[in-house]
């Protein structure tokens, strides 16, 4: 997979590709590349922003910066690259990221992730340079950067090259093995600490019972989610 990030601090990305589990997928194949918004800039000062139409705090991303940035990159019209390639904006105004959404977009060979700051982008980047807009979730960050990390890590994880064993990949939280549902508990040695001990049913040898117990308990922690909504 080819992954390229537009941000105005591309630096944020330096800690994260060197983290072993993405260093792992940097080196069977995966592609991370960090695109400067601001060296190709075409407003004078290196300007990238402007106050918003219609009065109000803050400032926003201007379109023709995020033109000439894509441009630059894929040497063709952000408008015609947008049928082509996932081209990605982080917002808290976005759709929310689900692990389904995550295994989608692992079945791409390509993603662009535009990282907003400030009060984000002009909203014609959204319409005319975008194929998706993605929110991590109902609060506000101070720019796309831990969204776009949040979105990879969730992604190339999905990525068959991510995994050594197999199964850990398939029954997780919100898989389709778990029918949506959170994951089960987990107990490793010791089988008894400061009097606390492990559900007997694990230690029975008995798979079926096993396997519905890890189910039920799947279960429960979907129902206690839905009541703290
Ligand atoms: N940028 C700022 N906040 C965000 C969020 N919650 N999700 C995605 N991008 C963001």
């Amino acid at each position: 997979m080819q992954i390229d990030v537009f941000t105005l601090f591309p630096e944020w990305f330096e800690w994260f590709r060197e983290q072993r589990h993405i260093k792992n997928l940097i080196d069977t194949g995966l592609s991370l590349e960090t695109v400067d918004m601001r060296a190709t800039t075409p407003i004078a000062n290196n300007r990238v922003d402007d106050t918003p139409y219609g009065g109000g705090a803050g400032m926003v991303i201007r379109v023709d910066v995020v033109e000439a940035a894509l441009r630059a990159r894929y040497e063709q019209d952000p408008v015609e690259l947008v049928q082509e390639r996932r081209v990605v904006v982080l917002s808290p105004t976005g759709r929310p990221l689900t692990d389904s959404l995550a295994t989608e977009l692992a079945s791409e060979p390509a993603m662009t992730l535009l990282c907003g700051r400030y009060e984000g982008f002009d909203q014609r980047v959204h319409d005319h340079f975008a194929t998706d807009v993605i929110s991590i979730g109902d609060y506000v960050l101070s720019g796309g950067e831990l969204a776009a990390m949040v979105v990879i890590d969730a992604v190339t994880r999905k990525l068959p090259e991510a995994h050594g064993d197999e199964r850990s990949a398939l029954e997780e939280s919100f898989s389709q093995a778990l029918d949506g549902a959170p994951e089960y508990p987990h107990y490793t040695r010791p089988a008894e600490f400061r009097g606390w001990g492990i559900p007997e049913v694990l230690v029975s040898g008995n798979h079926g019972e096993i396997e519905s117990w890890r189910r039920a308990q799947s279960e429960s922690r979907r129902n206690q989610r839905e009541k703290s909504d």
